[in-house]
């Protein structure tokens, strides 16, 4: 085991391309998420298992709610099942986060979440394409809304749980924020990146998941002036590497093509190899 994490913190170093980590500017810590001014279409080599959000709207659209409404806003976790994303995956019992929310006008409900476009092993993991030397990712990941909130999927082995209400003002002042940060944050990462497991840990890289898109809807959602509460403690799932002071030694193209990084370029491939 390992082995094999040494491995995937090298990768993580040179290929994070979700990270800005550059070389001449003072460094900072963890590594800012990267947005992009919108979303590129996936490459079409990668191919879902189960299709993305097939429920929603197709082109994403979150339906308008009269600014009097009363909308309630629920609390939706529950395990992301093994079968689901293999071994490793699921024996660390990952935990799946959503937001639930209901229109007192229309008696309507709505889930909303965030995740892998194609499924988590892909995000956690790069491949080795066989004409491409670099390894190679299938790693976006988006927000979906969907009609409809599934009770019994949420609280038999989870929770749903009411946090409180928004205005249908609110709630519409929020979707545009979906919008937005859907088209800007567009890489899924699972792996957070710490110095060691002590609390006072630097952080060197943050993960970007379904609960991080849960946490930052929650905060836009109180600047909007809502008030949430939860009865009770929220445990996230967070796949945690330790690792000394990380150093920027090039991007993909600049490790893949010249010929003086060979060397790197063929370890970072043995390791996608001896972990996939
Ligand atoms: C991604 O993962 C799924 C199963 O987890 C697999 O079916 C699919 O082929 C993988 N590869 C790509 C390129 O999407
Ligand atoms: C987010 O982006 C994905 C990928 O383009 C898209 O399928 C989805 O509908 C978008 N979701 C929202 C809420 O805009
Ligand atoms: C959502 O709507 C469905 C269908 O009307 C209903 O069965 C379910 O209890 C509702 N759930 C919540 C949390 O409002
Ligand atoms: C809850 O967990 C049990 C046992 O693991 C499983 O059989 C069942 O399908 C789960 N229920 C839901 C709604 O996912
Ligand atoms: C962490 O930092 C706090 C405040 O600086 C300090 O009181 C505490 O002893 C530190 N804990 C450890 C385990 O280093
Ligand atoms: C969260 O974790 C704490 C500490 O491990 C545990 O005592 C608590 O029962 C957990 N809560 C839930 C809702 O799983
Ligand atoms: C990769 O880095 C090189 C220099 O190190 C730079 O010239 C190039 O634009 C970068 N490529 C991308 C895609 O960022």
């Amino acid at each position: 085991m390992s082995g094999s994490v040494v491995c995937w913190l090298n990768l993580l170093l040179f290929l994070q391309v979700g990270a800005q980590l550059r070389d001449n500017i003072r460094q900072q810590w963890p590594v800012p998420y990267r947005r992009f001014d919108r979303r590129p279409a996936a490459d079409s080599y990668c191919e879902a298992l189960f299709p993305f959000c097939p429920t929603g709207d197709d082109d994403g659209q979150i339906p308008s709610m009269s600014d009097t409404d009363v909308i309630s806003v629920y609390r939706l976790q529950t395990p992301v099942w093994e079968f689901k994303y293999g071994d490793l995956l699921g024996k660390l019992h990952i935990m799946h986060d959503a937001i639930g929310f209901s229109s007192k006008e229309t008696g309507a409900n709505y889930t909303m979440e965030w995740y892998e476009l194609f499924q988590l092993g892909n995000c956690t993991f790069p491949q080795l394409r066989p004409d491409v030397f670099a390894p190679f990712w299938c790693n976006q990941g988006a927000a979906c809304f969907f009609g409809g909130i599934d009770d019994t999927h949420w609280s038999q082995n989870g929770t749903l749980e009411k946090l409180g209400e928004v205005t249908g003002g609110q709630f519409n002042d929020m979707a545009q924020w979906v919008q937005d940060d859907n088209e800007t944050g567009i890489y899924y990462e699972t792996w957070t990146v710490r110095s060691d497991p002590g609390p006072n840990a630097t952080a060197w890289f943050e993960s970007y998941d379904c609960s991080q898109f849960v946490h930052r809807t929650y905060r836009k959602l109180s600047e909007l002036g809502a008030k949430l509460s939860s009865r009770s403690q929220t445990n996230y799932t967070k796949i945690y590497l330790y690792s000394g002071e990380p150093s920027y030694l090039g991007n993909d193209s600049a490790i893949f093509s010249q010929p003086a990084l060979k060397n790197l370029a063929m370890d970072i491939r043995n390791c996608v190899i001896s972990t996939s």
